[in-house]
């Protein structure tokens, strides 16, 4: 077995059990309910959105993620979700996708893994559709000078033990910066502390 779907396969329950805590959950339960039609969810992990969408709305969900190890638990969760699910083995920053092909991209718990983020947002830019949509929520640099610091000081011991996830990406302004409009914004602790791994983005854009 590679080192790196060791890795994974090793992460696996952590990942799982960590991303499906009751206050992580709610904030999927408050999203993903309003994707729409063709769904691309970029590191789609082992699925825990899937249950969540509305088959009223959604046509199709494509989930991509590189650890075949995640994609095997989401394969279990796909086959009991309301809509149908197609699952891939590949990169956020290389879709093998149409341009102007996908209604949503839903991003959970992604942007801070993603080694080439600016890259997979113009991936996204260029699946979604001129009158599609990014919704997100992820956990990123706070705003809060004082614990933007200290997720700097740790981010590079954080990130080789917790599978390449950054503490301190500022997603809403990575997200400008890479040509989409914010529509709607929420930032929050999620949980009071740890501040560094809780300071949350959740809302959605619109490419500009
Ligand atoms: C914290 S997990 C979140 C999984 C899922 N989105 C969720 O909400 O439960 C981060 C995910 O990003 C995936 N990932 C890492 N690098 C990636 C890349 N280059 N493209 C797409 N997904 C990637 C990981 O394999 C992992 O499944």
């Amino acid at each position: 077995m590679p080192f790196r779907r060791l890795q994974d396969w090793l992460m696996r329950p952590a990942l799982d059990h960590v991303c499906a805590l009751g206050p992580v959950m709610r904030q999927r339960q408050r999203l993903v309910p309003q994707a729409e039609g063709v769904v691309l969810e970029p590191g789609v992990g082992t699925g825990l959105n899937l249950s969540l969408y509305d088959a009223a709305c959604v046509k199709h969900v494509i989930g991509i993620d590189p650890a075949a190890p995640f994609l095997d638990l989401a394969r279990q969760r796909a086959e009991t979700a309301p809509v149908s699910v197609e699952l891939v083995e590949g990169t956020a920053e290389a879709l093998p996708l149409e341009d102007g092909s996908v209604d949503t991209v839903l991003l959970t718990y992604t942007g801070c893994s993603i080694p080439d983020l600016e890259a997979a947002l113009a991936e996204f830019r260029r699946v979604l559709k001129p009158s599609g949509r990014l919704l997100l929520c992820e956990h990123g640099r706070a705003a809060e000078p004082r614990v933007a610091r200290t997720q700097d000081l740790l981010n590079p011991l954080w990130r080789p033990l917790a599978g390449g996830c950054n503490l301190n990406r500022d997603i809403a302004e990575r997200l400008k910066d890479a040509g989409f409009d914010i529509e709607h914004m929420e930032n929050f602790y999620l949980l009071p502390r740890p501040k560094s791994l809780t300071w949350h983005y959740f809302g959605s854009a619109r490419p500009r």
